[in-house]
């Protein structure tokens, strides 16, 4: 009676055990699905093209399997409209499983996103939006691309120090550009400096004439000027047909003005021009004139920031499944990504464990012809620069 009790139980185990495993196998043989949702289409379409780009350069060089899991990677297209990613990042959570969502072209995209993240312990990987507000509006959002007061404090440090007096701010009328406007005014104030005017262009397509006539007028040493990507060719021409660039008045920017896409086509008016910013194509690592290398010869066109951030967050996500052994889980990968520090294209990047925002290297570059081409070369950095919006 004994024995076949214990049989029995032993029997019972070995059932359960048996069970146990086919789960484990089942879950396994699942692809883990990472979500990218882009603007492909309309006005932010570059910054789609150059993340898709690198998410596939990612692929190709490191493979579709980490720690025995398939990683399947589903892109759709929200063409910069923020109702339209909402609905998509609620039926990739609902009807495609994914286990992360990633991408964000704008600010907009992303906070709309970010409550369905919180819902459904969806880690978000923020790979392009940058106001240094989007990582508070859910415990499960990581960034990989950086925050316009990180990007800004730096350039009001270097044009306090280099003569420039007065300043008027021309910046995009949304989160990333307030962001900007605010920052570079404090910073250039404690310094010395004084902001003589403060001017605003709508995001949507804007025309820069008038607002260029108005800097005219006020007469500053310089224009700061912040505007999304995509947006930089347009401005540069308009400044250079107004004889801006020959009126004595300097530009200075962040790099999202001078950004690598577009670098290229800005032609003469664009040489010079001293801005800050976490990534150049240009920048001198091995670690970079690998990746830039691989990536052009795969697309024929140049990364830019949102490349490399698409590319970190691959790397950051790839990382998180391999620390769960491939298991996922919304709350273990979250805990694999904070803290998570290795070298970028970019240079060395941390997750800030606390805030789950990016630490990173601002360079101040200048806009000068190299073989032939136009590229951000980097003179000057501030070392691991932590969002400065951020109090904890
Ligand atoms: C944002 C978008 C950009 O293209 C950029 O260069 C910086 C910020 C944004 O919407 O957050």
């Amino acid at each position: 009676m004994d024995r076949r009790h214990a049989l029995r139980t032993t029997l019972t185990a070995l059932g359960v055990a048996a069970a146990l495993t086919a789960t484990a196998q089942a879950q396994n043989t699942t692809p883990f699905k990472i979500g990218f949702i882009l603007p492909m289409t309309g006005q932010s379409a570059s910054t789609g093209k150059q993340i898709e780009a690198a998410v596939k350069l990612w692929q190709a060089q490191n493979g579709t399997t980490v720690a025995g899991r398939k990683v399947e990677v589903i892109l759709k297209d929200d063409a910069g409209v923020a109702d339209t990613t909402r609905r998509i990042a609620q039926e990739m959570v609902v009807n495609d499983k994914v286990d992360v969502l990633a991408g964000f072209g704008l600010t907009p995209l992303a906070l709309a996103t970010a409550p369905i993240a919180t819902q459904s312990k969806t880690p978000m990987v923020v790979t392009a939006a940058a106001t240094s507000i989007i990582t508070a509006q859910s415990p499960y959002i990581v960034r990989t691309s950086f925050t316009l007061p990180q990007a800004t404090v730096p350039i009001a440090d270097w044009a306090a120090k280099n003569g420039i007096k007065k300043v008027v701010t021309f910046v995009a009328d949304y989160g990333p550009g307030l962001d900007a406007e605010k920052f570079f005014k404090s910073q250039f104030q404690l310094n010395g400096g004084q902001v003589i005017g403060e001017i605003r262009s709508p995001l949507r397509s804007p025309d820069f004439a008038p607002f260029l006539q108005k800097v005219a007028d006020l007469k500053p040493d310089a224009v700061f000027c912040f505007l999304p990507s995509g947006q930089g060719a347009a401005f540069m021409k308009q400044f250079g047909e107004r004889g801006l660039d020959k009126s004595g008045i300097k530009l200075i920017a962040t790099g999202d003005v001078t950004d690598d896409d577009q670098l290229n086509d800005m032609g003469d008016v664009a040489l010079g021009v001293v801005n800050s910013h976490h990534y150049s194509a240009a920048h001198p690592s091995a670690t970079n004139k690998k990746f830039v290398q691989a990536f052009e010869a795969a697309n024929k066109f140049r990364p830019n920031f949102m490349a490399v951030a698409g590319y970190d967050g691959m790397h950051v996500i790839y990382n998180a499944i391999a620390a769960t052994k491939g298991a996922g889980g919304g709350d273990a990968l979250l805990a694999a990504m904070k803290g998570q520090i290795f070298e970028s294209p970019r240079g060395p990047i941390l997750i800030d464990a606390q805030t789950r925002d990016i630490v990173q290297d601002i360079y101040i570059r200048k806009v000068e012809r190299v073989n032939g081409q136009l590229y951000n070369v980097e003179f000057d950095v501030q070392k691991a620069v932590k969002d400065p919006a951020k109090t904890k």
